[in-house]
C-alpha cells in the first residue's frame, strides 16, 4: 500500500470518528431523556466506531484458543475490532475486571452449552485477564468442566459443554437424544451465575449429528423436526431451573441464538456469497435477514417459567455484524469456513459487556 493512502485512510478515519463521537453524544442525551422513563432496553442500540477498541489484544491472552485468534491466523483487517454496541436510551458501564473480581469474590460463573458457549467464555477470560494483567490465574479441567481461576480473589469461571442441555444416552442401540432427562444439570448446582444456550447442534444432519435416535415420551424415533425437538428439549431444561434454582443464590441468562451468516442473501448482498470478506458491520439497528425461528422458541420458553431468567438478547446486535466472524481465520483455515464462531476479540466480548451491565445493576 502506498504511504500517503495509508495516511488519508487514516486521516479519514480519524475524521468519520470525530463526527460519529459528538453525533452519538448528543443524539444519546436526547434518547436518554425520552426513554429514561420506560428503563433501557440494552439490547436496543447499534454499533458505532470506537478507537480505542478492541477491550484486549489477542496477543495478551495467551491462552486465546487458536481456533478464535483470527488475527494469529492471518486475518489483517482491523475495523471489525473497532466497533462498540451503543444502546439506543442509555450508556453502558466501561467494564472493570477488577471492580468484577472484587465484587464476585468467592463466586462462580459457569457457562454451559455447546462451542458459542465456548465462545464467551474464551472472551470473558481474556477480559479479565486484560483487566488484572499482574493476576494469577489458573486453568484446570475435570470431569467435562473446565475452569479458569483467579486465586487471589477465589473466582472461577467454568464452562461445561453441554451441546444439548437434555441428556444423550449411550445404549447398545446407539446414541438416544433423551428429549425429557437432564441427569448433565447436577454439574449446574451451587454456581452463582449460569450462562446457558443451545441451539447449534439441533440442526446437525449426517456426520455432524451427535445422535442416532431421540426419545420423546419414553417413545423412541429414528428423526424428528428439528424445531420441535428443540423446542422439548428446551422445555426440559425450563422445568429443571424452575425446579433446581433458587433465584436468591443464583441469577440465570440465557444466550440468544447466535446467528450464522452463510447466505449473503440474507443481508441484501448475493454476491458476497457468505461472512468470509466482510469487514464492515451493517449500520443501524434492524437486519434485513429477519430472525431465526429457534430463537422465538428461546424466548417463548422464557416466557412461560416460574422462575426469573435474563435473556441476553444478542441475535439481532450479533447479526448486524457479517464481519465479525471467523470465516477463513479459523483452526481450519480456506478449507474449513466458519460463519458461525466469531473472531476473538470481537462479537463476543460485547455480550460479555451486556452481561457485566446486567450483573452489575442488581
Ligand atoms: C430481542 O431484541 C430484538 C431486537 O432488538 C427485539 O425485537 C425482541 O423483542 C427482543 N426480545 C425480547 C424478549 O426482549
Ligand atoms: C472460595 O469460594 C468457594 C465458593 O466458590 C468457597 O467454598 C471457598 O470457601 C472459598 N475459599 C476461600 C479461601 O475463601
Amino acid at each position: 500500500m502506498e504511504p500517503s493512502f495509508h495516511v488519508i485512510c487514516v486521516l479519514l478515519i480519524f475524521i468519520l470518528q470525530g463526527v460519529q463521537g459528538e453525533d452519538v453524544d448528543v443524539h444519546n442525551n436526547v434518547e436518554i431523556e425520552k426513554h429514561r422513563k420506560r428503563g433501557c432496553d440494552v439490547f436496543q442500540g447499534r454499533w458505532v466506531y470506537d478507537s480505542s477498541y478492541p477491550l484486549y489484544n489477542s496477543f495478551n491472552c495467551p491462552f486465546l484458543e487458536q481456533a478464535f485468534d483470527c488475527r494469529k491466523n492471518g486475518r489483517h483487517d482491523r475495523s471489525y475490532l473497532k466497533y462498540r454496541w451503543q444502546p439506543l436510551s442509555c450508556n453502558l458501564p466501561r467494564f472493570s475486571g477488577s471492580n468484577f473480581l472484587k465484587n464476585f469474590r468467592g463466586k462462580r460463573i459457569m457457562f454451559v452449552g455447546d462451542s458459542l458457549s465456548l465462545n464467551q467464555w474464551q472472551s470473558f477470560t481474556c477480559m479479565l485477564h486484560a483487566s488484572v494483567p499482574e493476576a494469577k490465574y489458573a486453568f484446570f479441567r475435570t470431569g467435562g468442566i473446565s475452569t479458569f481461576t483467579f486465586p487471589a480473589y477465589n473466582v472461577s469461571i467454568m464452562l461445561h459443554r453441554s451441546a444439548f442441555l437434555v441428556d444423550i444416552l449411550t445404549r447398545k442401540r446407539g446414541r438416544i437424544l433423551d428429549l425429557n432427562s437432564i441427569n448433565g444439570g447436577n454439574l449446574w448446582k451451587g454456581m452463582d451465575v449460569l450462562v446457558f444456550n443451545s441451539w447449534h447442534w439441533w440442526t446437525h444432519r449426517g456426520s455432524l449429528q451427535a445422535w442416532d435416535l431421540v426419545r420423546d415420551e419414553k417413545r423412541t424415533y429414528k428423526d424428528m423436526n428439528r424445531f420441535v425437538a428443540f423446542d422439548k428439549g428446551l422445555t426440559t431444561w425450563a422445568q429443571w431451573v424452575d425446579f433446581n434454582i433458587d433465584p436468591k443464590a443464583t441469577k440465570v441468562f440465557f444466550q440468544g441464538v447466535s446467528p450464522v451468516h452463510s447466505n449473503s442473501r440474507d443481508w441484501g448482498d448475493p454476491r458476497a456469497k457468505d461472512c468470509r470478506a466482510q469487514t464492515q458491520p451493517m449500520l443501524g439497528s434492524s437486519y434485513p435477514g429477519g430472525t431465526n425461528p429457534a430463537e422465538a422458541i428461546v424466548e417463548k420458553v422464557l416466557r412461560g417459567m416460574s422462575k426469573p431468567v435474563q435473556l441476553l438478547n444478542i441475535t439481532t446486535l450479533s447479526a448486524l455484524r457479517k464481519d465479525g466472524h471467523v470465516g477463513v481465520f479459523g483452526y481450519g483455515g480456506p478449507k474449513a469456513i466458519d460463519c458461525s464462531h466469531w473472531c476473538l476479540p470481537g462479537v463476543p466480548d460485547t455480550w460479555n459487556l451486556l452481561m457485566y451491565a446486567l450483573l452489575i445493576q442488581n
